[in-house]
């Protein structure tokens, strides 16, 4: 079966930050659980490099657009790269193939598209425009770039998406086209209960130059939005190429929740006008703050993912905004939190339950873990979890089994039976032991794909290959709390 997730495409017009590494982190596991269940996946990222916003950034910096969003979107590829993402493709608008496909698009919408004049305002750092009313309850200056909204009276042409309302709210009330979570579908829902207004989709050439050209009209050019969205089918080819026949409807498409009304009715829209499929599932994901505060430039407080990579690992991270950040609503990143994580959950909880294992077996056994029969646990509600791309509960329910694992060891207390010489026994446990660990590992790959790795290779063959320093080792080893500390009533060290 064919299986197409995507992330949105970040704007290049600064450094990539902890939200994007959190979507793309969470959009890796939706197409990691979809390889897992042996689909052929295509999953895509990207960038989103056109518009005025690029184009300011890139004068302030005395570089050409090409030149500025060249080097802008190598930084996306390579965030991608360092947290271990598993992207089959990463897009950018600026490609040539993109272009031309966008020029497609926009002729096949022709009869939905008709030129008018737009008058209100827009805010280049949203790349948005806005009504009277929202100007006029923010006194003029946009709230999220503390910038005036800059009046607009222009020829546009305009998207008739007022003729699409109902279809799309038809989808969505029906569950054909499915928003996570519920609290975003309803409000998306409310939005289409007041009707949407038709939008402009283009922008005059005079004013923003950096964009793709409206066919037939060397005035104009696509408004930023407009052309981005088209990414997700021009990724797979649209019109003409076979992936697109058969990876479009996307699976799962991940954005957050600021860019709901872009995803869940414009982009519809645009679907619908082009006689296309909606997708299955629309994830909104919330915001990630640092220390409680809004990631800002004023305020300063920008936290390089690649730094909290190099310091603890991509998997590290990885886990972090997947279990510590609510999957339905917004959460908080700060060293000291990603640090207890890392000591209390995996160093000492996983961490220990797969070193003792293996050094249990190493010494009592010599190393020869023998059957190993796969442990019946339930993973109803893990499934059930993923399917809703409930992340965090996902990762609760696999803790559980960390946690019931050590447990177990604790009661059974294998260094005691180790002692009476009763060889079977013993060796019944830790192989049930070395069985739960090679369970946790398969759940866990698509969370933490370099950790899961590791646990199945030290037990995976009915040989325990010890695994050289820790599961977690920290890469600056400043840091005395790198190394495990080993339970207290795991007496393997004394009484072995
Ligand atoms: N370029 C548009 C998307 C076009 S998709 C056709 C855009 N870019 S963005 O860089 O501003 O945002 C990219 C993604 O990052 C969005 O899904 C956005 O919600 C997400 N995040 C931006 N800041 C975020 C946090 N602080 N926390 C989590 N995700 C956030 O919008």
């Amino acid at each position: 079966m064919n299986y197409f997730v995507t992330t949105s495409i970040p704007y290049v017009n600064g450094d990539p930050h902890l939200g994007h590494a959190m979507e793309l982190v969470m959009a890796d596991v939706i197409a990691r659980c979809a390889r897992q269940q042996n689909k052929s996946v295509i999953f895509s990222t990207g960038t989103d490099e056109h518009g005025g916003k690029m184009a300011e950034k890139a004068q302030e910096l005395n570089l050409t657009e090409k030149a500025f969003t060249d080097q802008m979107s190598q930084k996306f590829r390579d965030l991608a790269k360092d947290l271990n993402i598993s992207n089959d493709r990463f897009i950018r608008t600026t490609d040539a193939g993109h272009e031309q496909r966008a020029q497609i698009i926009w002729k096949n919408l022709e009869k939905d598209i008709f030129k008018s004049t737009y008058t209100g305002w827009y805010c280049t750092g949203d790349e948005a425009f806005f009504t009277e009313a929202t100007v006029k309850e923010n006194k003029g200056i946009c709230p999220n770039h503390n910038r005036a909204y800059e009046q607009v009276k222009e020829e546009n042409y305009f998207f008739k998406l007022t003729k699409y309302t109902d279809q799309i709210k038809n989808a969505i009330d029906s569950g054909a086209f499915r928003i996570i979570p519920a609290t975003r579908k309803h409000e998306i829902q409310q939005i289409l209960k007041d009707g949407l207004e038709d939008i402009s989709i283009s922008r005059p050439k005079g004013k923003i130059s950096w964009g793709i050209p409206v066919p037939g009209d060397d005035t104009q050019v696509m408004y930023v939005w407009f052309e981005a969205l088209m990414n997700y089918i021009t990724v797979l080819g649209y019109p003409e190429h076979e992936d697109f026949q058969k990876f479009w409807p996307a699976n799962v498409q991940v954005v957050g929740k600021d860019i709901t009304r872009f995803h869940a009715a414009i982009w519809p829209g645009m679907l619908l006008g082009l006689g296309l499929p909606l997708p299955r599932v629309l994830y909104i994901h919330g915001f990630i703050n640092i220390d409680g505060k809004k990631m800002s430039k004023s305020l300063g407080n920008y936290i390089s993912p690649t730094e909290i990579i190099e310091k603890y690992s991509a998997d590290v991270l990885r886990y972090y905004l997947l279990r510590h950040v609510s999957s339905y609503g917004d959460g908080d990143f700060s060293w000291k939190k990603l640090n207890e994580a890392y000591n209390n959950e995996l160093a000492n909880e996983l961490g220990n339950a797969v070193q003792r294992t293996a050094s249990m077996v190493t010494q009592y056994q010599n190393g020869i873990i023998g059957n190993i029969l796969p442990p019946e646990h339930d993973i109803a509600q893990y499934n059930e979890a993923l399917e809703s791309c409930h992340f965090d509960r996902a990762l609760d329910e696999i803790w559980e089994q960390v946690r019931g694992l050590n447990q177990y060891i604790d009661e059974q207390k294998p260094w005691a039976i180790n002692k009476t010489g009763d060889k079977e026994h013993l060796q019944e446990i830790l192989a049930y032991q070395a069985s739960c660990l090679l369970e946790i590992a398969e759940l866990l790959n698509p969370f933490m794909p370099e950790t899961a790795l590791k646990i199945c290779h030290v037990f995976e063959e009915g040989v325990v290959h010890p695994i050289e320093n820790t599961l977690f080792p920290r890469k600056d080893s400043s840091d005395t709390q790198s190394i495990a500390v080993p339970r207290q009533n795991d007496q393997i060290l004394n009484n072995g």
